[in-house]
C-alpha cells in the first residue's frame, strides 16, 4: 500500500468525527443546478409577518439588496433617510426627491446592468437569532437577469461595514469572520458566521482586499507537483474568489499552460484528448480516467513559515459531460481580463473556507471528500 493511499485509509477511519463542526450562527446553503448558483435563506419581517427570502451569496456585493416584491408585508420597513450615518457609510449610496437613501446594486450575473432601490431597514431572523436593524436595499424589480427562479435578491458578503456577516458579527459582538461551505450537486451546504471549530487539516495564508472583494497571493500553480512556467508578472494581482463565478476563469497564458501541463500528464497516464465541448477548451476520454487517476492541480500559497498548497483533486478539477467525455473546470478569459484569477465555485465546492478580517487571513481546509465527509455532512 502506498503512502498516499494509507494516508487516506486512516484518515478516512477519522471520518466520522472529521465535520462535527460547531460554529453559532450557521444557515445553510444550496445549489440551483441550472444555473450553478448558490444561495441562503432566511427571513425578513417582523410579528409573524415574517417572509423567507433566498438570496444569491456574492463576496464582491457591499450591500444585500432584495425584491421588495417578493415579500409579504413591508409593514416593519424602514426608509434610511439620506442625511442618515448608515445611508452616508454605504457605498455608492444616492438620494431621491424624498429624501431617502437610494443604493444601486451592480448586477454580479449582468455584465451591463444593475438594480437601484431604496435602502431600507428591518429585522432578520434565522436559526433562533434574530435581529434588528438589518439593513438591506430594497428594489421592485421584474426578473432580475441570470438569477435562478427561487432567488429575490443577493447577500452582500463584501468586506464592507454593510455586508451582511459584518452586520450580524456587530449586532452579536462575535468575531468578524464568516466561513463557507459549498455544496455540490443536490444537497445542502452551510455558511458560518463568527467563529468556527472542525477538525479537518486547514491552511491559513493572509488574504488581500481590494474594492471591497476577496484576494490571496499565489506564488505558483503546479499540476502533478511541477510548476508551471509562468511569467511572474501573471502572478502580481493574486487570486480573487467569486462565489457566482461557476469554473475559475483564468488569463490566456495561465490557461494555456494549466491546461498544456493538464494535458501532458494525462497522456503519460493514458488519458487521451478528445474534441472540446463548449464552454470547456480541454476535454479527455472520461473512461480512461475512470477512478481518480486524473493529475493534481494545486495552488502554492504563503503559509506561516513556508509554501503551502491548495490542493484540488478530480471532483474539483474535471467536470464530467457524459459518460465519455470529463473537461478540464476551467475557462479561459482572454488577453486582458480584470484580474487574472477568480476562483470559482467548482473548485470551491466540498472545502471549508474561512474569511477572517480579525487577522485579515484566509483558511482552507483539505476537500473533505478525502476526510469521507462533505459541506453537507
Ligand atoms: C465513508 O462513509 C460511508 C458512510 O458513512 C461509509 O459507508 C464508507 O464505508 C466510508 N468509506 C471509507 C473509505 O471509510
Ligand atoms: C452598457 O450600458 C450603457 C449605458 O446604459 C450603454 O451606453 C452601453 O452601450 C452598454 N454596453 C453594452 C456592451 O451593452
Ligand atoms: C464596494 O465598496 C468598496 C469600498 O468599500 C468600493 O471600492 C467598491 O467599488 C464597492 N463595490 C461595488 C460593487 O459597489
Amino acid at each position: 500500500m502506498g503512502g498516499y493511499t494509507r494516508l487516506l485509509v486512516v484518515l478516512s477511519m477519522l471520518a466520522a468525527v472529521a465535520l462535527t463542526s460547531k460554529a453559532q450562527y450557521v444557515i445553510s446553503i444550496n445549489k440551483d443546478e441550472a444555473t450553478k448558483q448558490f444561495y441562503t435563506s432566511f427571513y425578513i419581517g417582523d410579528d409573524g409577518m415574517e417572509t423567507r427570502v433566498n438570496l444569491l451569496l456574492d463576496l464582491g456585493t457591499n450591500l444585500t439588496w432584495a425584491n421588495c416584491r417578493r415579500l409579504e408585508s413591508l409593514s416593519s420597513l424602514h426608509l434610511v433617510r439620506c442625511q442618515s450615518p448608515t445611508c452616508k457609510a454605504i457605498p455608492g449610496n444616492g438620494c431621491d426627491s424624498r429624501n431617502i437613501c437610494l443604493y444601486q446594486q451592480p448586477n454580479p450575473l449582468g455584465k451591463n446592468s444593475s438594480v437601484t432601490g431604496r435602502v431600507v431597514q428591518d429585522t432578520a431572523s434565522f436559526t433562533a437569532s434574530s435581529f434588528r436593524p438589518f439593513t438591506f436595499s430594497c428594489a421592485a424589480v421584474k426578473t432580475p437577469q441570470g438569477l435562478p427562479p427561487p432567488v429575490a435578491g443577493i447577500l452582500g458578503l463584501s468586506t464592507g461595514e454593510y455586508s451582511f456577516w459584518r452586520q450580524v458579527t456587530k449586532k452579536f459582538n462575535i468575531i468578524p469572520q464568516f466561513t463557507l461551505c459549498l455544496p455540490s450537486s443536490g444537497t445542502t451546504g452551510n455558511f458560518y458566521i463568527g467563529g468556527i471549530s472542525y477538525s479537518v487539516p486547514r491552511t491559513p495564508t493572509s488574504m488581500r482586499v481590494s474594492s471591497g472583494e476577496y484576494f490571496f497571493v499565489v506564488n505558483s500553480i503546479y499540476v502533478d507537483g511541477t510548476p508551471l512556467s509562468l511569467n511572474p508578472g501573471l502572478l502580481n494581482g493574486g487570486a480573487k474568489l467569486s462565489t457566482v463565478v461557476p469554473y475559475t476563469v483564468l488569463h490566456t497564458d495561465i490557461y494555456n499552460a494549466l491546461a498544456q501541463s493538464f494535458t501532458l500528464k494525462a497522456k503519460a497516464m493514458g488519458i487521451s484528448q478528445v474534441r472540446s465541448v463548449a464552454p470547456f477548451k480541454n476535454c479527455f476520454d472520461a473512461r480512461a480516467a475512470a477512478g481518480n487517476n486524473i493529475p493534481v492541480i494545486e495552488i502554492g500559497v504563503p503559509g506561516k513559515i513556508r509554501e503551502e498548497r491548495w490542493t484540488f483533486h478530480g471532483t474539483n478539477t474535471v467536470v464530467n459531460i457524459n459518460k465519455k467525455v470529463i473537461c478540464l473546470a476551467f475557462i479561459d478569459a482572454g488577453k486582458k481580463p480584470k484580474e487574472n484569477i477568480v476562483v470559482g465555485t467548482y473548485q470551491l465546492q466540498n472545502y471549508i473556507v474561512t474569511f477572517d478580517m480579525s487577522r485579515t487571513e484566509l483558511t482552507f481546509s483539505d476537500s473533505l471528500l478525502l476526510h469521507n465527509t462533505s459541506c453537507s455532512s
